[in-house]
């Protein structure tokens, strides 16, 4: 078996200093993010106290039972929510809003009704002046409806496909402008097994070409395992970080059946027990 960590390593707790050769890139300080309930007048706090600090080129997986502040976690780092307390810095600066370094898959896949496939590919080259050519950008919108298997789809619009196929809609224009780091929602959740498998494969191999630093939110222990460098087990709401996990598998994962390693087993136990005894304290109405 010949495998390759393609991959630079990072602490597996926070907070801590970084290693010499590594660079944070997105830095989470006592970051508190809640929501304002107009119609109750009250407040929701989402998510409580997240120290985290995420490194260039990392994959960062975020799991945790259902509303525990995941997309809250992401739409801080893309600039979609504010802190209310502590802070959330990307490349040494305060998060203010979105910008192109930034790319998001949303959850709820977030494409224009009346845009075509091909259309709401090319949306953020209308948004952001990235200095490419009209055949550059021609070409980069073939090649990422080709990566995501909807060439033939280009003319249709998003009432015309299906759940799967509108989250691959999101996933190609989110990869585009070939972002510095890429946001992911729960990006693979409707699509397909098999599908979702070589879309996995790709994204890997993707990440480690371009050096993207990544943040995934998922359900699945699998694909956590398969994709992240570290996972991020969050808490029941308001969410904390519960445990930061190494997964220290070689890469590429998608060239080898890593579910046969025998550390794969010990992993997806230890995570799972982890995420169902925070499910459970959710189901209890314990608060985080
Ligand atoms: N725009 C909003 N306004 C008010 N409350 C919100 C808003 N967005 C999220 N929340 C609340 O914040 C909490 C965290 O939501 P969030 O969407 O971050 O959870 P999540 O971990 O992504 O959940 P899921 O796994 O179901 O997607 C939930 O209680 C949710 O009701
Ligand atoms: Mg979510």
């Amino acid at each position: 078996m010949t495998v390759v960590e393609t991959r630079r390593r990072s602490a597996s707790h926070d907070p801590s200093p970084a290693p010499a050769n590594v660079t944070p890139v997105i830095v989470s300080k006592n970051l508190t993010v809640g929501y304002k309930l107009h119609r109750e007048r009250k407040k929701l706090t989402a998510l409580r106290d997240i120290n985290l600090t995420i490194n260039r080129g990392e994959f960062i997986v975020l799991v945790g039972p259902s509303g525990c502040g995941k997309t809250t976690f992401i739409n801080a780092i893309s600039g979609l929510v504010e802190p209310w307390e502590g802070s959330i810095e990307v490349n040494g600066q305060p998060v203010v809003g979105p910008g192109p370094d930034r790319a998001m898959v949303f959850q709820d896949y977030a494409l224009m009704p009346w845009r075509t496939v091909e259309s709401n590919i090319r949306m953020p080259f209308e948004l952001q002046k990235l200095g490419l050519s009209k055949e550059e950008m021609d070409e980069r919108v073939r090649h990422y409806i080709d990566l995501v298997e909807l060439t033939g789809f280009e003319k249709s619009f998003p009432y015309e496909l299906s759940g799967g196929m509108k989250q691959r809609v999101g996933i190609a224009r989110a990869l585009v402008t070939e972002p510095d780091i890429l946001l992911a929602d729960e990006p693979f959740a409707a699509i397909d097994a098999m599908t979702r498998e070589a879309m996995q494969s790709e994204l890997e191999r993707f990440v480690a070409k371009t050096g993207q630093t990544v943040v995934f939110i998922t359900h699945s222990i699998d694909e956590a395992i398969t994709l992240g460098d570290r996972i991020v087990v969050v808490s029941h709401r308001p969410g904390q970080i519960k445990e930061v996990v190494d997964v220290d598998l070689p890469r590429p994962r998608f060239d080898y059946d890593v579910k046969l390693l025998p550390e794969y087993s010990k992993l997806r136990d230890h995570i799972w027990h982890l995420v169902k005894d925070e499910a459970l304290r959710g189901a209890h109405g314990e608060e985080g």
